[in-house]
């Protein structure tokens, strides 16, 4: 087999074959392709596409470049949910133990990660004790036992995602429906998952802005998954504000907290009980997701979600007792009001900005060195939609220092305040298959 056939076969329109692939990945992963092909090759399938078996056999391809984490000694489904990425995304943090509570088990591996702020290991930190470096060993018998746990990355996974992502980035053919949905799909089934729902966002703070983008790569998750073998599922959901009120590493447990209580932010609570629905059917513990979501509110009302999540927490040395009083997480020593300058509805607030503006806080991390601080943050009072008059406070900014007139002129920059408001749609569509 030679690349510059398979380049020449996809510069032409043509399918490749499994074999193809297989060979391009393989020789790309060890070295022996060179990046200048493979970029060749990426810019054919940008311009020609590739059908749904191309579509598969690249996903598997890069599944099996590298470690494939092996969960077989945990009972059940292991479902694994994906987020595209938002701002102030607390869903994990509520999902993992609202869904254990009802029997679906979450082996979740996570990392840290860059962004505005930490990842779901960095939030979970703010629990004192709580720590995420357990043998594999443990972590089996914890989801076996009390149907979730979390574990930092390990293994080599995906590598010829790794270096394929890379060269994508520095040669125009990141924005490929096909190369992003293999890409995605791999690191979930390499990480284990048997079943897999997506969470893919649209709006100005997310990776997809326009609707149609959002749904083509939905679309192309979910029959990849369907065609290897993992019941997968989708929802896509707005981006365009921030999710939730909360914004920060502590600030977004407490939200959690409250949320698995049934206190918590209306958008957040409608997402969370749209993907755990979606979650507890992959994971066959619910005929279908009218069923699932009534198991869901009834483990809300009887305290059995927040229970899941006091145990979790326990299981892995941290301050159970915080989901009762959530007082002993970190906090900062400034909690300053941010008031409206005007009088009318809020039409906008772009996530992306807010999202900076609690990373110069110090919430988040731009290099890998950074250290976050786990207590800083924003929490909203008012979402897109909301009447508010002059003065009042559209959020309150959890700082460490006094002097923050940049933060505070960065967030009146991304709030937008008008005569009239619409209620923003949070779900705009359930894809199943
Ligand atoms: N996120 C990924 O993991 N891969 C892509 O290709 C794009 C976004
Ligand atoms: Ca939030």
């Amino acid at each position: 087999m030679r690349m510059v056939d398979i380049i020449e076969k996809k510069r032409d329109g043509q399918a490749l074959t499994t074999q193809e692939i297989d060979y391009f990945i393989a020789g790309y992963t060890k070295g022996d392709i060179p990046d200048y092909q493979v970029s060749s090759l990426a810019m054919a399938i940008y311009f020609q596409d590739m059908n749904d078996d191309e579509r598969a056999a690249l996903t598997m391809a890069m599944v099996n470049s590298g470690d494939v984490i092996d969960l077989s000694n945990i009972n059940g489904i292991k479902v694994d949910k994906h987020s595209t990425g938002g701002v102030g995304d607390t869903t994990t943090l509520v999902l993992a133990p609202l869904v254990a509570a009802v029997g679906v088990p979450v082996a979740k591996m996570s990392g840290r990660g860059l962004g505005h702020t930490g990842g779901t290991i960095d939030k979970l930190e703010s629990v004192e004790g709580f720590h995420v470096e357990i043998t594999e060993d443990k972590f089996v018998k914890l989801v076996n036992e009390a149907k979730v746990a979390v574990i930092g990355q390990t293994g080599n996974l995906t590598p010829a995602d790794k270096k394929l992502y890379g060269l994508r980035d520095v040669t125009g053919t990141v924005n490929s429906i096909p190369l992003i949905a293999s890409s995605i799909m791999s690191k979930k089934i390499a990480a284990g998952a048997d079943a897999i729902v997506l969470d893919v966002k649209t709006g100005n703070g997310a990776f997809m802005k326009t609707l149609e983008d959002a749904e083509a790569l939905a679309h192309a998750m979910v029959r990849i998954g369907n065609n290897v073998g993992r019941n997968t599922m989708a929802i896509i959901s707005d981006m365009g504000q921030p999710l939730g009120n909360a914004i920060g590493n502590a600030l977004e447990v407490k939200e959690a907290i409250e949320t698995l209580q049934g206190n918590g932010p209306e958008d957040l609570t409608e997402l969370v009980l749209t993907l755990g629905s979606q979650m507890v059917v992959v994971g066959g513990k619910a005929k279908d997701l009218a069923e699932a979501r009534s198991m869901l509110e009834q483990a809300i009302q009887d305290g059995t979600a927040l229970e899941s999540f006091r145990t979790f927490l326990e299981n892995q040395d941290g301050d159970g007792s915080v989901v009762e009083d959530v007082s002993k997480l970190p906090q900062a020593k400034y909690q300053i009001e941010l008031p409206a300058q005007s009088s009318g509805y809020v039409t906008e607030i772009i996530a992306n900005e807010v999202g900076v503006a609690s990373m110069m806080l110090g919430a988040g991390r731009q290099t890998k060195e950074d250290d976050i601080d786990l207590s800083v943050g924003l929490v909203l009072h008012k979402k897109v939609g909301d009447k508010v008059n002059k003065g009042d406070a559209l959020l309150t900014i959890h700082s460490n220092q006094v002097q923050i007139d940049n933060v505070k002129e960065k967030l009146l920059q991304s709030i937008t305040i008008s005569e009239h408001g619409d209620e923003p749609t949070l779900i705009h569509k359930i894809i199943t298959e």
